[in-house]
């Protein structure tokens, strides 16, 4: 047992919150949905919403250095999101060139990998600039991936990865080879997407590399999604069993 004085270490973890290590998931999505009921519930604007997400996006990522997770992929920002008002886009793209830049020396102590995925050509120059400088500073870290998906939509990714083949000369592929022409080329699929908000439904998000994980909806607004939270998901997944098609 860990004294008062010293940390736990990381078996000891796994065992206070009944943890199989072997079973710890190495890749996990997210919706973080639910930020503007949050905040519309508590009578403040959905922007507060977006800023105290980014505080369960801090803590969601620290606790998957903490558990071991190495991949986490989120969904920041979809093709659909362009139709929300003029005020909440900017504002989510302000706070995302702020968070991405702030945020460095911290991911780089934790030893985070920041990859910011999606068709990016809608972004103006100070938003790239922001994206390259926050994966190029922290492009040698490899505790955790962390995948930004950004203007992405599952469907406009296939179109364009078909659209790229078919402008090469390859006139053929398998799943594998075809997988290399989405923006997760060379990650491999999520064994969990977790979806907060209480839909269950999956909204364009990752439609090919989830075929076979583990879906996990929580009532949960993206907001109060906490360390507790992100245990309990961790232990949801290890009850299940996984047969990939098996039996
Ligand atoms: C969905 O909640 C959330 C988003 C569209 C944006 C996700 C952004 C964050 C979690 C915050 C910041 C993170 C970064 C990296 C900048 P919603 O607005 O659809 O909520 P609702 O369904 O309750 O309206």
């Amino acid at each position: 047992m860990a004294s008062s004085q010293t940390l736990p270490t990381i078996n000891e973890t796994y065992r206070q919150h009944e943890l199989d290590p072997p079973k710890i998931p190495a890749h996990i999505a997210i919706i973080m949905d639910g930020n503007g009921r949050w905040a519309k519930k508590r009578l403040m604007p959905r922007s507060l919403g977006h800023r105290q997400g980014s505080e369960s996006l801090r803590t969601t990522i620290k606790a998957c250095v903490e558990f071991g997770v190495g991949i986490l992929t989120v969904y920041t920002f979809s093709t659909e999101n362009w139709s929300r008002p003029t005020d909440e886009v900017d504002f989510l793209i302000r706070l995302f060139k702020e968070l991405i830049v702030k945020e460095i020396p911290e991911l780089n102590r934790q030893g985070v990998r920041v990859r910011c995925l999606g068709d990016l050509s809608a972004y103006k120059p100070d938003m790239l600039a922001a994206i390259r400088k926050g994966e190029d500073e922290t492009n040698d870290n490899n505790r955790l991936q962390l995948n930004l998906m950004l203007n992405y939509g599952a469907r406009n990714e296939i179109v364009t990865a078909v659209n790229r083949l078919l402008a090469s000369d390859i006139k053929q592929v398998n799943e594998e080879t075809f997988s290399k022409y989405l923006y997760t080329a060379n990650i491999p699929d999520p064994d969990i997407l977790i979806r907060s908000g209480g839909d269950t439904r999956v909204s364009n998000y990752l439609l090919w590399q989830i075929a076979y994980s583990e879906l996990i909806f929580t009532h949960k607004m993206w907001p109060e999604f906490n360390r507790k939270s992100f245990i309990d998901v961790i232990r949801e997944y290890q009850s299940r069993q996984r047969r990939f098609g098996g039996v």
